[in-house]
């Protein structure tokens, strides 16, 4: 097995169905942050921890991320030489630095079936996975930097978490775990939940969307049954793996905005508006 973790796989097939009527035509992960798309976060996210190779699993409707992360001929040549073509720089470079690749999703049935989509991108390495509408900010190395480093210390899956507040647990996948290491704040996963309400949740460490994966996941998926809201789920196939002491959570330094729902999202537009 591959030990390097290069491409990284972005499940972008939901509805966005919070964000409606903006996504009724347009995909959720093109919905800007001032002038930058959400997915053009994640994807500048993944090439800043080295990774160079972008797997993103699509749906119907989809198809401006693919326009996206190409060359548009024709604004090219409308704009060259004018004072307006620094706009087009950020995404030039993002273009240049890695490759794309694209499969469908036919059917929505969960996260963990999204990431089993993705298998034929990703092949027999492990890999990152990053839910564009999770975004994060840090100061220091970019979160998947981070974890990048907290991989190549543990040679397992990890998770990035952070503290909620505990009537938030039935939001996230939720953990527990011994500390392994309080310099670097990692945990030894022992269980996880999808969702539990607020009585049942083993901690208020919530996984947020951030995860490195080993290419094992693949065929502990495929055993996966259906969890939580019907669905196959990431965090169900993770316990089996945390079971063997395979999954590393990590507490990430940085901020995490839910841009998900309007509120985390208006919240990230203001944090990038007053950095700018
Ligand atoms: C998914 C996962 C959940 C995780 C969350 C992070 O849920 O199923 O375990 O905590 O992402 O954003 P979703 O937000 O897609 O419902």
């Amino acid at each position: 097995m591959k030990n390097v973790i290069k491409k990284c796989l972005f499940p972008a097939a939901g509805y966005g169905t919070r964000f409606l009527p903006a996504t009724k035509a347009m995909p959720k992960e093109m919905l800007p942050v001032l002038t930058k798309p959400l997915i053009q976060y994640g994807v500048e996210e993944a090439i800043s921890a080295g990774l160079d190779t972008m797997a993103i699993v699509t749906g119907r409707g989809k198809r401006a991320i693919e326009d996206h992360f190409d060359i548009s001929y024709e604004l090219e040549h409308q704009i060259k030489g004018s004072a307006k073509e620094h706009y087009l720089t950020e995404i030039r470079a993002v273009i240049d630095r890695c490759t794309f690749s694209y499969t469908r999703q036919i059917e929505m049935k969960g996260l963990g079936h999204a990431i089993l989509t993705g298998e034929t991108l990703i092949g027999e390495e492990p890999f990152a996975v990053i839910l564009a509408d999770d975004l994060c900010y840090s100061e220091g190395p970019s979160v998947l930097a981070q974890m990048k480093k907290v991989y190549e210390k543990y040679n397992c899956c990890v998770v990035a978490i952070e503290e909620i507040p505990k009537e938030h647990t039935n939001r996230y996948g939720v953990i527990a775990g011994h500390l392994v290491d309080s310099s670097d704040d990692t945990y030894r996963v022992e269980t996880m939940v999808e969702k539990p309400e607020p009585q049942d949740a083993p901690s208020n460490l919530a996984i947020i969307g951030r995860y490195i994966l080993t290419p094992d996941i693949f065929d502990v998926i495929r055993e996966t049954k259906p969890g939580k809201g019907g669905e196959i789920q990431i965090t169900d196939a993770l316990l089996q793996m945390a079971k063997q002491g395979k999954v590393i959570a990590y507490k990430f330094k940085g901020k995490r905005f839910d841009c998900g729902s309007v509120e985390g999202f208006v919240e990230a537009t203001n944090h990038f508006y007053t950095l700018n």
